[in-house]
């Protein structure tokens, strides 16, 4: 409707300039009639606009075609080789009805289609952009004698064929402009490649530097992200006339373009008639595995991990020092070289990009297991896959050689299944459990060793202290004793709930009540009987020290009182039991939504994140400052981060913060609290903590709430955190953009998102005195146009780290230091 209203007086007005200066029509022009410089051709549904134009100051002048809602978007440009110098230029349809365009020197020809007609001829605009020759005098019947959709310049339209024409012997393919000021052909091609199933690549003169991948029936093995654009309906085909790639839009009002620019660059637009600007849905190079061949031969690139590169299971990297070096343009070989006569045999790979298909056969209407069996008997065959997702089974492809030009994707189901022939030995070698298996096998094993590493050591130091020292827990009591004091003047006014009202509430704590896990007990959803809800947390009575966090918890919450933190409504103590009532939060926790499945994660776009990110700054700007007492939050996690209905955030779990004096600046903890991936390096090594800690822990939750990615361990031969290896690495690169969650498409404010990261970046340096202040921290995301610091390699980056933590903590045990007890909470196979 919007879009309408601002198309009609636009093309009203020009076609109104175009009836008084011109005798023609407004999309049409006839044998003999003509467009000079100045005057417009308009397609009847004032879409396009055919006419002259300068690029940038270049002070040339082309014929072309552009979008009337935007005229700076040129689709077509006809002498786009050469330029006129001035504006003498005029186009018409000659005597022998052949389309012309001429200008100064006089009777030169700039440009021509070449065609011509015993009978005259007619040239018209049409509403798709095609600007369309016919023979004789009427603009509507007959065959197009030319057409401007055969001979592209840059940009691809709806309706328009991308392929060759056999029966003209012509290739229909996009060629960027050479700058953006010289339409003339520059380097890079965006064409497809029939051989094998029909492809597309992008070329810089004749080398590939980007392949959508085969045709599957319903997307390009390489572009998943085709399947959600419900406004599009793409087609492949191939026949003996013609093979083309071709897509139509399914509402008339959609205006789009496939555009390759001056980069090799490959961008998929669609016009956003309420903010008046193109929308980006795609661009060839969001990550690095979108590089042709990025891995090498048989090698398996994968844009989530921080190495990007894996060699296909039962094959070994051909040169392992380069590889280990990240230089994986040589590729992978086979682990055991087949034996064509014994014993080869197949194994699946799941959610692949096929590899590339110039060297394959495609072998209609073969199904799945005929395939396999060809494949089997052909000794130079090496892999195969389905041809066809959409008719079923029916077609298969196979591979000779190497396997060229391969990634998975994060979901299995983005990619596609290929069958890679492996000798027997690597088959069995690599036995059952597939490789992802094998992962999170790895990952889940290092989990619980780190757990029950944890687990033996607090045992043996709690069996130590017990029998060892005595007096010292008395003495740590005694401490404790006087923090205590201020407790029951400060309680008074905090409600407290009787334990029945709680356990009617809770429906006597029932499992199906229960909402969440925290360090020190279960979260609860209760309801009291005036209809009120609320979120009760049980303190676990496990740990004897449990009701020190708990006091510790009631008295700074009751204090803390902030729009960005979760208040606190009472507590109940009876019973053996300690509970404290909080505020219910109905959109649950953070790491829900941003680590949740596509649906949550397309929940919260790119504003609604900052915000978050500001929310979350500001509620630890006044735990860390503007409270009465210095709060150190010590747990800060995506878990913690709870959501109300208007998804503002609010910190959640005081359990673990810990007063500070003014003047305190760093405490030997006695007891080391947090969650594995947001802990900071100095924390974990020598339990030192301070704001500076909080600081790194929001540095990775700002990090983890653009990217939609967990800080993860890694254990590639050495330990690192996934994600802060790849901010790092993105941002020496210049590539931030990839970090992005794939999911928010890229917002119009992206310098926003550049100064989210580096903001992220500086708070998880590994030395504290490196991270900024919260409130350092605040003014830098409020203030736009700040000079940032350039962040170092964050912590974390030395693979001795854990190694180094774990080394600590046995130390300390032995050493019969403060240390009595260790709590990590959440330690999952991260
Ligand atoms: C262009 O058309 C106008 C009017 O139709 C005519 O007067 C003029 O001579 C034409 N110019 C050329 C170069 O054909
Ligand atoms: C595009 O529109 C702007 C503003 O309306 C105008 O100044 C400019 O001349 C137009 N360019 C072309 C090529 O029509
Ligand atoms: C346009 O100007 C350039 C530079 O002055 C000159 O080389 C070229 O021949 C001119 N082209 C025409 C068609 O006059
Ligand atoms: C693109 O198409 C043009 C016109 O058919 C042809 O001359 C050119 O060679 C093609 N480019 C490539 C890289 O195939
Ligand atoms: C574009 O290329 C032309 C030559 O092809 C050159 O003269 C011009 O300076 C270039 N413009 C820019 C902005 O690079
Ligand atoms: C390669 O094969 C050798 C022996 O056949 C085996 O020890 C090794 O584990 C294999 N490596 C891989 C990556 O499969
Ligand atoms: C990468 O490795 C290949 C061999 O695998 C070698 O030829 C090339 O020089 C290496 N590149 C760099 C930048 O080291
Ligand atoms: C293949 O395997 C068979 C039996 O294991 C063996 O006799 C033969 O030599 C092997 N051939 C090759 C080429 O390795
Ligand atoms: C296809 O085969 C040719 C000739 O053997 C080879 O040079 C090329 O690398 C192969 N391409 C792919 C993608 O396999
Ligand atoms: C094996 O496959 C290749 C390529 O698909 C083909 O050229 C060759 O003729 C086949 N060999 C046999 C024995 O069928
Ligand atoms: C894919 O399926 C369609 C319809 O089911 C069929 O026409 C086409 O030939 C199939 N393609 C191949 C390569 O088998």
């Amino acid at each position: 409707m919007r879009k309408s209203s601002t198309i009609l007086p636009y093309c009203l007005v020009v076609s109104l300039f175009v009836l008084v200066s011109s005798s023609s029509g407004t999309d049409t022009i006839q044998q003999l009639q003509n467009i000079s410089d100045g005057q417009t051709l308009v397609s009847a549904g004032g879409i396009f606009v055919l006419g002259f134009f300068s690029p940038g100051d270049s002070g040339k002048r082309y014929l072309g075609i552009w979008f009337a809602v935007s005229n700076t978007t040129i689709v077509w440009v006809a002498n786009r080789d050469k330029p006129l110098n001035d504006s003498s230029g005029i186009l018409r349809i000659d005597t022998s009805g052949n389309l012309v365009l001429t200008g100064n020197p006089p009777n030169t020809i700039f440009w021509s289609t070449g065609q011509t007609s015993s009978v005259g001829a007619t040239a018209r605009l049409l509403d798709s952009g095609n600007f369309v020759l016919r023979e004789g005098s009427s603009p509507t019947a007959g065959d197009f004698l030319w057409q401007s959709f055969d001979h592209p310049t840059d940009t691809m339209l709806a309706g328009m064929k991308i392929g060759p024409d056999y029966r003209t012997e012509r290739d229909r393919n996009l060629t960027a402009w050479r700058n953006a000021t010289d339409p003339s052909p520059g380097r890079f091609t965006y064409k497809l490649d029939p051989r094998g199933m029909g492809q597309p690549f992008v070329l810089d003169n004749t080398r590939v530097i980007f392949r959508s991948g085969p045709w599957n029936g319903i997307q390009f093995s390489g572009t998943p992200s085709m399947k959600t654009y419900p406004r599009f309906r793409s087609t492949v085909v191939q026949n003996q006339d013609e093979a083309y790639y071709q897509f139509m839009v399914t509402q008339p009002a959609t205006l789009t373009r496939l555009m390759i620019d001056n980069s090799g660059k490959l961008t998929r637009s669609l016009w956003d008639g309420e903010k008046l600007d193109w929308l980006e849905l795609w661009r060839s190079d969001r990550d690095r595995c979108g590089e042709y061949a990025y891995c090498g031969p048989n090698g398996v690139c994968n844009s989530d991990a921080s190495l990007a590169c894996n060699c296909l299971p039962g094959f070994r990297a051909r040169n392992q020092e380069q590889w280990d070096f990240q230089n994986w343009s040589g590729g992978c070989v086979r682990n055991t070289s087949l034996n064509c006569t014994d014993g080869d045999g197949f194994r699946l790979e799941r959610g692949m990009k096929l590899p590339d298909t110039v060297n394959s056969t495609v072998h209609v209407e073969m199904n799945l297991d005929k395939c396999r069996e060809s494949c089997w008997r052909n000794c130079s065959c090496v892999a195969y896959a389905s041809a066809n997702t959409s008719g079923g089974e029916s077609g298969c492809i196979t591979w000779i050689g190497d396997l060229i030009d391969m990634r998975t994707f994060g979901e299995v189901e983005d990619g596609q299944n290929i069958y890679i022939r492996l000798a027997k030995a690597d088959l069995e070698i690599l036995g059952k459990p597939s490789k992802k298996k094998h992962e999170t096998i790895i990952a889940i094993t290092v989990g619980l060793a780190l757990v029950l590493l944890f687990l033996v050591l607090w045992g043996y130091c709690s069996w130590r202290k017990r029998n060892q020292n005595a007096e010292a827990i008395i003495e740590d009591g005694s401490r404790h004793q006087t923090v205590n004091n201020g407790l029951t003047d400060e309680n008074n006014d905090l409600p407290l709930f009787d334990l029945g009202t709680i356990a009617l509430a809770t429906n006597k704590f029932a499992d199906s009540h229960k909402i969440g896990k925290g360090g020190f007990g279960c979260v609860y959803k209760g309801q009291f009987a005036d209809g009120q809800e609320v979120a009760v947390k049980r303190l676990s009575l496990k740990y004897g020290e449990g009701i020190e966090e708990f006091k510790t918890e009631v008295r700074l919450i009751a204090k803390l009182q902030h729009r960005n933190l979760v208040r606190l409504l009472g507590c109940c103590i009876g019973g053996g039991e300690r509970l404290l009532v909080y505020e219910y939060m109905p959109n649950s926790s953070l790491d829900a939504f941003i680590f949740g499945d596509v649906q949550k994660r397309r929940l919260l776009d790119w504003e609604k994140r900052l915000d978050i990110i500001l929310g979350i700054a500001r509620g630890l700007l006044y735990l860390h400052q503007d409270s009465r007492l210095r709060v150190i939050h010590r747990d800060l996690k995506a878990a913690n981060i709870l959501l109300d209905e208007a998804m503002n955030p609010k910190i959640s779990d005081f359990g673990t913060a810990r007063i500070f004096e003014r003047n305190q600046m760093e405490d030997n903890t006695v007891k080391i609290v947090g969650t594995i991936g947001y802990m900071s390096p100095e924390y974990i090594m020598s339990g030192k903590f301070s704001e500076k800690s909080d600081i790194f822990s929001f540095g990775v939750l700002v990090l983890e709430i653009i990217s939609g990615r967990k800080n993860q361990w890694v254990s590639q031969k050495n330990f690192h955190m996934k994600l802060l290896a790849n901010a790092w690495r993105l941002c020496t690169e210049n590539q931030s953009d990839r970090l992005l969650d794939d999911m928010l498409g890229l917002p119009s404010q992206f310098s926003d998102v550049l100064r989210c990261i580096q903001v992220g970046l500086l708070c998880v340096q590994e030395s504290p005195d490196d991270r900024p202040t919260i409130q350092e921290v605040v003014l830098m995301l409020a203030n736009r146009t700040s000079v940032l610091p350039q962040p170092e390699k964050p912590g974390f980056f030395k693979p001795t780290t854990i190694v180094a933590a774990a080394q600590w903590f046995a130390d300390s045990c032995s050493s019969s230091s403060s240390v009595n007890v260790i709590t990590l909470t959440n330690v999952e196979g991260r």
